[in-house]
């Protein structure tokens, strides 16, 4: 079967031609590995089905609502595979389907044509696709691999022809990553079916979710099907990312990724198991092996595009409501925050900026003084976002309202199922109209809008907003009666709102791409790659977007915030989960509403929400329209002197967020962690998510109860240093700590084994960017520490192509530092003070290049070392005893 060439190939892959699943005969299967044959969340009785083929068993013991009653049986007809052959890419194969006399789900392809891409050593793709009809494949851009790897695989391919399987296995550990025979596979035209069984039940990832950051495998069903939805346990919401990361028993990671934008559930189940349902396109696998959490994300990063390098200033403090009633009372609290001296980067307007809430306008009445603001905003280093939705208002008199009239005579507006006339909506200003993100020239004509917008009123970044697209008319002001099999597929995933067209557009509307049914969850990312292209061309430096709706390679444009959360104990702990998982999912710039969005916040939780929220990645205050103010200067002097506290001390550590962030979109590394990604083989990290790491050098343990003067915190095994009361430190062998936090206080460690580098801090970007910078080198049990800095303009869009960075290593060992320097900046780079934790005695002499420093102990052993130098060029600083 195979050509001379198979021998390249033999350790890759072997073949097995096997028969039946594996497990037991027919009915008689585990209770845990019962694969669902009646997803349908309708009643239905033996009788349904059994004519379906399958096995009913009642289940009468706990969880009894949840595992199916109805079931595949081991020999369910499936496909089988022939054909099997070497392709230069890796390997084809034709699925032919088996017969069958049941009623089965309708419009089954009985033919399908398997292809396994070897695209790397670390990554496979798997595609099933009907030979005979183009589907639907997601437009998303995806390394074109012509040849396959060469080199030797992490992985090892094994197939099963007669009821058709595939199974991969981790070669250092012979560990099944991937095992399609834990039920059968389906594909019919609106229904496409795949089941694996998974290696462990630690699976992460699996998104937009509301909810702890391990996934359950108790029964639990993840819908993906973008919804206007306030975050919530049971909804399908914002965003939508098909991808898991599982974490073997033995600490390996790998990921699986699901490249499909239909409606869609992943459902989990304690065999472990999971399977994928969607109702459109064609099954498309990558498999990313690791084998570190990490190496997972940056190979799935490679797949759908790494993160966007934000502006500096993006990382500074974002203050935002809805309800800010003019310009001059938005100018008032930015004035107040400056006299109060609390630092802040950006102000922002939610849609009350707006004449009648119509995109690319402003309110002359209210909002009169808003350029003027603005221009405010910039001569004091700061900068200025607005929201933008697009439903665009189709109600304005003809030859008044360019945003509509342009989009007409470009058609670039989404049609209803005539394809005749723009579909049309409501939303914020009434009767809208959508542009099609997917037609060739909307960028060109977003560009346009967004730039006599911007000749008016000179805004720096764009928050996009109601992009799932929302519409508060179910399908549309006339409803939906097109294409029934679209509209009334043969299968609704478990969608809120029960219809696919609840609260946005009739799946059958066209877009330039094809139907909304196909492209609807892409939505939100198209409307993000085009506002951050628009961005670039009008402004000439990198993009700053903060979208709502999201899908996989979305990070690659901007970042996103969690949406309508509310104000209270319970969301500010949930949020961690969506600033790891955001992580996960290629989109690092992720924050949630700091003190809530709906609901009124109050003093202890706002300032426990501050101290939080400065270890998001995305820093933005936000609060809902009639709810009691809460910036930091609407709070008693107490709170105030704590949230500044707080924003000072995220300020000093902005180098070593920014140089995260360049390593995100170099490396495609997270950001914000949990702790699970840099302690894979510890089971307690493994299940931790209200504690998180930025990189692997500072772990964040916020107070997240009410009347909590402690945290209760996991430390894994190492040292860790006290970041506000420097260097307290505590030695752990992988233990729960209680810390003393009052409400002035925020638990931060630095890692043993790490060097982070800080700045002193100032009111904003502008001004800590001129402040020395600051080394905190915080040595392992050995002795030894590692660390580095990226650092540049903050805005340009070439810094790494024009090689005009900064980028330094540092190394500290047998009591020396020395750094390294693999890039220069084109301006000095000052370094002011290190600090160096775990110094047991006062050293005799500190040097810098052979030159005496002068340095001190301060409290916990550590020494606060004076000096400056241009890190531009590599120094040696020694410690002597
Ligand atoms: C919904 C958004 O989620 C929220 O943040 C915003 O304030 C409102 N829309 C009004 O624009």
């Amino acid at each position: 079967m195979f050509s001379e060439k198979r021998n390249m190939w033999q350790t890759l892959i072997l073949i097995a031609f096997g028969f039946g699943f594996c497990h037991g005969n027919s009915c008689s299967i585990d209770d845990s590995e019962r694969i669902d044959c009646y997803p349908e969340t309708v009643p239905f009785v033996q009788e349904n089905c059994e004519k379906r083929g399958c096995c009913y068993k009642p289940y009468e013991g706990e969880n009894a609502d949840n595992i199916p009653w109805c079931y595949y049986p081991s020999d369910y007809p499936s496909y089988q595979l022939s054909q099997l052959k070497q392709t230069s890419q890796g390997f084809s194969g034709k699925l032919m389907q088996m017969s069958s006399t049941h009623q089965r789900i309708e419009n089954e392809i009985n033919e399908l044509d398997l292809g396994l891409y070897l695209e790397t050593p670390t990554r496979l793709r798997i595609k099933i696709s009907d030979p005979h009809n183009s589907r639907y494949e997601v437009p998303i851009e995806t390394p074109a691999v012509k040849n396959a790897t060469t080199d030797p695989t992490l992985y090892s391919v094994f197939f099963q022809s007669s009821q058709f399987g595939i199974t991969l296995k981790r070669q250092s550990s012979g560990n099944v990553i991937f095992n399609s025979s834990a039920g059968p596979l389906i594909y019919a035209d609106q229904f496409l079916q795949l089941s694996t069984f998974l290696p462990s039940k630690n699976i992460y990832g699996l998104g937009e979710r509301h909810e702890q950051a391990l996934v359950s495998t108790n029964w639990k069903r993840i819908v993906f099907w973008n919804r206007d939805q306030g975050p919530d346990s049971n909804a399908n919401l914002y965003g939508s990312h098909p991808f898991y990361m599982c974490i073997e028993e033995d600490g390996n990671a790998h990921g699986v990724f699901l490249l499909n934008s239909n409606a869609m559930e992943a459902e989990l189940q304690p065999a472990p198991a999971l399977t994928w349902r969607t109702i459109g396109g064609i099954l498309d696998f990558y498999v990313f092996l690791g084998p570190t959490p990490e190496a997972v994300i940056e190979q799935y990063t490679m797949v759908v595009g790494r993160p966007v390098m934000p502006p500096y200033w993006s990382l500074g403090f974002h203050l935002c409501r809805w309800g800010y009633e003019t310009s001059n009372h938005t100018w008032d609290i930015v004035s107040k925050m400056r006299a109060a001296k609390i630092p802040q980067d950006v102000q922002w307007n939610d849609i009350d900026y707006m004449t009648s809430k119509r995109d690319f306008t402003y309110d002359k009445a209210n909002f009169d003084t808003l350029p003027q603001m603005v221009n405010d905003l910039h001569n004091n280093g700061q900068h200025y976002v607005m929201i933008i939705d697009p439903g665009v208002s189709n109600q304005e008199a003809t030859g008044t309202y360019p945003p509509y009239d342009d989009g007409l005579a470009m058609s670039i507006f989404i049609q209803d199922s005539t394809g005749t006339k723009p579909i049309e909506g409501r939303v914020w200003p009434g009767k809208t109209v959508f542009p099609d993100f997917t037609h060739p020239h909307s960028g060109a004509y977003w560009q346009k809008q967004l730039q006599s917008y911007h000749d008016q009123v000179p805004f720096d970044g764009v928050w996009i907003d109601m992009n799932e697209p929302s519409n508060f008319a179910d399908g549309s002001t006339a409803g939906c009666h097109g294409n029934s099999t679209l509209d009334n597929p043969p299968y609704v995933p478990d969608v809120t709102g029960a219809k696919l067209s609840a609260r946005t557009l009739c799946v059958d509307s066209k877009q330039y791409a094809g139907v909304h049914y196909n492209l609807h969850s892409l939505y939100g990312m198209l409307e993000m790659k085009a506002t951050s292209e628009a961005l670039v061309n009008i402004r000439g430096q990198r993009s700053f977007v903060i979208s709502r709706s999201t899908f996989p390679s979305a990070g690659k444009y901007g970042g996103h915030w969690n949406g309508d959360i509310l104000s209270t104990w319970e969301d500010l702990q949930q949020s961690i989960v969506s600033v790891i998982n955001f992580n996960l999912f290629g989109i690092p710039l992720i924050g949630a509403d700091i003190c809530g969005f709906t609901k009124n916040t109050n003093e202890e939780l706002c300032i426990r929400w501050m101290q939080l929220g400065a270890f998001y990645p995305f820093m933005r205050n936000h609060n809902d329209i009639l709810m009691r103010p809460q910036a930091p200067i609407d709070f008693s002097t107490d709170a105030q002197n704590y949230m500044r506290d707080v924003l000072s001390m995220r300020y000093m550590l902005l180098p070593h967020l920014y140089t995260l962030f360049y390593a995100a979109s170099v490396n495609g590394t997270t950001v914000a962690r949990g702790l699970f990604s840099e302690f894979p083989t510890d089971k307690t990290a493994l299940i931790v998510d209200q504690q998180f790491m930025w990189g692997q050098g500072l772990l964040i343990s916020p107070v997240l109860q009410k009347g909590a003067n402690s945290v209760h915190a996991y430390f894994p095994n190492g040292l860790w240093y006290e970041c506000m009361d420097f260097g307290t430190t505590i030695d752990s062998s992988g233990s729960w700590f209680d810390v003393n936090a009052p409400i002035n206080q925020t638990v931060v460690h630095f890692r043993g084994g790490f060097v982070v580098p800080g700045q002193y801090p100032a009111v904003n970007t502008q001004k800590s960017r001129m402040n020395p910078l600051i080394l905190f080198v915080a040595p392992d049990r050995s002795g030894n520490a590692a660390g580095s800095l990226y650092w540049d303009d903050g805005i340009s869009l070439d810094s790494a192509k024009e090689s005009n960075f900064l980028l330094a290593t540092f190394r500290y060992s047998q009591n020396t530092l020395t750094s390294e320097v693999a890039a220069t900046f084109k301006e000095s780079v000052k370094l002011g003070t290190v600090f160096l934790f775990n110094v047991k005695t006062k050293p005799r002499d500190v040097t810098l290049n052979g030159v005496s420093l002068q340095f001190r102990m301060i409290e916990n052993n550590a020494l606060d070392i004076e000096l400056s130098v241009d890190v531009n060029k590599p120094f040696v600083i020694k410690v002597l005893p």
